[in-house]
């Protein structure tokens, strides 16, 4: 009888509670299936953690939600590459059979094994005002139209999913650095370009021209050969760029 079909795991484990100290690899081997991806093989790890030299363990922990490659939970580092887990296909990852590597992105504080914890992203998101701020005590009336150019050249920068893949591959995100990072700097150009978000485009970009902010981006364009949404973002930093200089040239004008 033929062996049957397996995939290999190599996952990078760490315990919860800033342990670094427990920092290790362990190997999982899991029976093939048509069409799996790297969470439906963690899913069969969970059920029987035991690891090729038969170590019973404690349970593989990682995030996921949509499972279609929407709400950027699942990412992590796949065989060296940020992606996300749930649309990464084992045949592709490993057509012979190959060892696939599972470890946390590195930029976010570790939670436990595969699982970090993005707060960082949303805080940065409030920072900038990534939002139309519309409420009110009174009656607004209606807002401005948007003109269909307008949602055209917004539509590709609201698909980010604050993922993390281009955080994970900037070298200016760094322990050093206070960089804000590529999809913040990217939704402060969908949102001052949105008719009503304009109101608020001032303060958006004052926050970027600050510390941490747009003058941080080296410009290596890591982030949009990474993004998962194909998010022009080496565009929306030039745009974003262009726009702080005149706000500091002319801004005052305006005030
Ligand atoms: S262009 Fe380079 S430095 Fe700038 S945000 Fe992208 S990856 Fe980071
Ligand atoms: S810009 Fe792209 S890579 Fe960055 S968080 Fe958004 S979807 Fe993810
Ligand atoms: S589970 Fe939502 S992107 Fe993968």
């Amino acid at each position: 009888m033929m062996p049957s079909k397996t995939v290999r795991l190599k996952i990078r484990r760490q315990d919860a509670g800033h342990r670094p100290e427990t920092k290790r690899w362990e190997e999982f081997e899991v029976a093939w299936q048509p069409q799996m991806n790297v969470i439906s093989a963690l899913m069969d790890v969970q059920k029987n953690p035991v690891t090729v030299d038969k170590k019973r363990v404690a349970p593989v922990t990682w995030e996921c939600s949509c499972l279609e490659e929407v709400c950027g939970a699942c990412t992590m580092v796949i065989n060296g590459k940020v992606r996300q887990s749930c649309t990464a296909m084992v045949d592709q990852l490993a057509p012979s059979g190959e060892t696939i590597t599972l470890e946390p992105m590195s930029k976010f504080p570790l939670v436990r094994d595969l699982i970090v914890d993005r707060s960082r992203m949303f805080d940065d998101l409030k920072k900038v005002k990534a939002w139309i701020q519309l409420d009110g005590t009174y009656e607004l009336g209606p807002g401005p139209r948007q003109s269909s150019e307008n949602q055209e050249e917004a539509y590709p920068l609201s698909r980010c999913m604050t993922c993390g893949c281009c955080l994970e591959a900037c070298p200016q995100v760094n322990d050093s650095s206070k960089f804000i990072g590529p999809a913040a700097i990217n939704q402060v150009r969908l949102f001052n370009l949105h008719p009503s978000g304009k109101m608020h485009a001032a303060e958006r970009l004052e926050t970027l021209m600050g510390e941490g902010g747009i003058g941080d981006c080296g410009k290596a364009q890591n982030c949009v050969e990474v993004c998962p949404k194909e998010i022009p973002l080496v565009d929306s930093i030039a745009q974003i760029g262009r726009a702080t200089t005149k706000h500091m040239l002319f801004g005052w004008l305006l005030k």
